[in-house]
């Protein structure tokens, strides 16, 4: 006799004799007849067990999620179920055994209505759910899809240290303290960078592993304190190089999880041409809306409140109907997070109508109306200030109007190539230049090192549908240039050593001109199921404040343990 998958049956195996396994999902009980809906990982069939069957007392006592072993005949039923792949037949039960009982769940799984508090609790019961299973089937195909396109192509995974020092990616480390050294830490990786720099040292030419990160950072929708990237370095390539890789590497994934036939290559747009028209170094493409600057049309405008450094604008197309003042207002409250106090709007429909339509001049209109190509219909949003705030201001406002207005297609992935970062960014908080990607990024031009504002690096990014998917740079290679750009960052000779000295000892022997890039393995992975939060696929993952609610990690140490590690508090 066969053990067969749930949804596998249908009715070609009318007749059978059949052992299935799995947990009481529904049970139903009509006249003389009990149905059970019994759910295995591939899905759903039903028994029925009529009060002749000799099985009959031990089935009423079957409650939910009570976990069985069923011999049956697979019969053809009289009203099939057309919403589940076994529906046209059921199991006419021969024997059951209850493998286990279970007490009652403390929520439903199949409900929409529980907190995430209580789901997170009990994730092995929430991971029941088919929804959630389908995430981390979707996560499992994807890994699979990686790793066999990145070994068709020579790349030898290769796993890295957990417990180790700190990595560049600069967000704050997770720190493991040291028994046998106390007062010493070690640090998780933020990321394998420096390990994987190292394997092109030793000469693997081509790198990759699915790698586990840990970053004690402000967590968000798309980010887990612990994650995995796609983590990938190859040698004596450039750009290019990398682009056509990891291009081919995201055709297969969408073709072996989707099937989807990705479009080649990537589109490309530099960083300026990002923030200039999108307001972000990530923008959603999937829809236009982007950002004009007007502030030549408004320049003399009679409101003191538009005189700004920088005046920008969007325009929702044919939408101004749907924008009530009090909605506008609604959208003005995101502008406080960049520190904007106005949201100005102006409605063209035969004429204009909006908060600033009364201080246009004729000019003023016309030169709108043109610039912005406005038809009846559309509402212009304006936003004036330093052009960073405007900017930064427009291109969430782009994002709200746009879900607002639901002009979003949510089925398209929309791959972008975003390049020409800045080498460095100034940091307010520091009082210094930090670096946009990290301190081991080529310069486009060595030169331009002297020219902190002005210089670009070899470092480029993934988005897709304006989530930042992956980072990558072509790395530098050269000791007197990384002395340079450590210099510019205004880490001293002394700190560098303490920090990267083993890196810089290894580029000492032979280090190959080499590159790479992460792509974030969640998040290519959320994307794909659809979903806008990455909990969903992450088997355990954790809470906003960094808990898991199910081991209730982090908890406190014991005297004993603290004892041994030389801590206290
Ligand atoms: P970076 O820090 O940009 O680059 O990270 C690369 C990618 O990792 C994912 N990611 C995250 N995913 C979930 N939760 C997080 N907290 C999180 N942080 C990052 C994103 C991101 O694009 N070593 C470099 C890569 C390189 O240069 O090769 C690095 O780590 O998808």
């Amino acid at each position: 006799m066969k053990k067969i998958n749930n949804a596998e049956l249908n009715s070609n195996n009318t007749d059978e004799i059949v052992e299935v396994y799995g947990w009481a999902s529904k049970i139903r009980k009509l006249g003389n007849l009990v149905f059970i809906d019994l759910r295995d990982r591939s899905g759903i069939v039903q028994l029925v067990v009529n009060s002749d069957n000799e099985n009959y007392e031990k089935v009423l006592e079957i409650k939910n999620e009570y976990v069985l072993k069923v011999k049956g005949k697979v019969i053809k039923r009289s009203s099939p179920n057309k919403e589940i792949p076994s529906g046209e037949i059921e199991i006419e039960v021969i024997d059951i055994d209850i493998l286990n009982i279970s007490n009652p769940l403390p929520f439903d799984i199949k409900s929409e209505n529980v907190s995430e508090e209580l789901r997170l609790k009990y994730r092995y019961l929430d991971l029941r759910k088919e929804e959630l299973q389908n995430y981390l089937m979707t996560r499992h195909k994807v890994t699979q899809s990686t790793r066999k396109y990145l070994d068709s192509l020579g790349f030898v995974e290769v796993e890295t240290p957990i417990l180790t020092a700190t990595s560049p990616e600069g967000a704050r480390d997770y720190l493991v303290p040291s028994r046998i050294q106390n007062g010493s830490f070690y640090a998780l990786p933020q990321s394998p960078q420096l390990f994987k720099q190292l394997l092109m040292v030793a000469g693997f030419e081509k790198y990759y592993q699915i790698a586990r990160c840990f970053r004690d950072e402000d967590l968000r929708a798309d980010r887990q304190p612990e994650f995995a990237q796609i983590d990938i370095e190859m040698s004596f390539v450039n750009e290019e190089d990398i682009f056509s890789t990891v291009e081919g590497m995201f055709k297969q994934i969408l073709k072996d999880v989707k099937n989807i036939d990705l479009p080649l290559p990537f589109p490309r747009m530099t960083y300026d041409e990002a923030i200039n028209n999108y307001g972000t170094d990530k923008p959603d493409t999937r829809f236009d809306m982007l950002i004009s600057d007007i502030s030549s049309v408004l320049k003399n405008n009679q409101l003191s409140l538009l005189q700004k450094e920088f005046i920008g604008a969007i325009v929702g197309r044919n939408s101004e109907a749907q924008f009530s003042r009090k909605k506008v207002d609604e959208f003005a409250v995101l502008l406080k997070n960049f520190k904007v106090d106005n949201l100005f709007f102006v409605k063209y429909n035969n004429g204009f109508t909006g908060n600033v339509a009364n201080s246009l001049s004729e000019e003023e209109k016309e030169s709108l109306i043109n610039s912005l190509n406005l038809k009846n219909g559309d509402i212009v949003f304006i936003v004036a200030g330093t052009k960073k705030q405007v900017l930064q201001a427009l291109g969430a406002l782009r994002l709200s109007v746009a879900k607002y207005l639901d002009i979003i297609n949510k089925d398209i992935y929309n791959f972008l190539w975003i390049t020409d970062f800045p080498m460095f960014e100034w940091s307010e908080e520091e009082n210094r230049y930090v670096s946009a990607h990290h301190p081991f990024t080529m310069p486009k031009d060595v030169n331009m090192l002297d020219d902190p504002e002005n210089c670009y690096a070899r470092s480029y990014d993934i988005v897709l549908n304006g989530y930042e998917l992956a980072s990558g740079s072509i790395r530098i290679h050269d000791r007197n240039i990384q002395s340079k750009v450590f210099e510019k960052l205004g880490i001293s000779e002394e700190e560098a050593q303490r920090k990267f000295g083993y890196l810089l000892e290894a580029f000492k022997y032979g280090a190959p001109p080499h590159g790479g890039i992460a792509p974030g393995l969640d998040r290519i992975t959320m994307i794909l199921c659809g979903t806008d939060n990455i909990k969903d696929v992450v088997a355990f993952p954790k809470t906003q404040s960094a808990s898991c609610l199910m081991t209730n990690a982090p908890s406190k140490a014991s005297e004993k343990q603290l004892k041994e590690l030389g801590i206290k508090f």
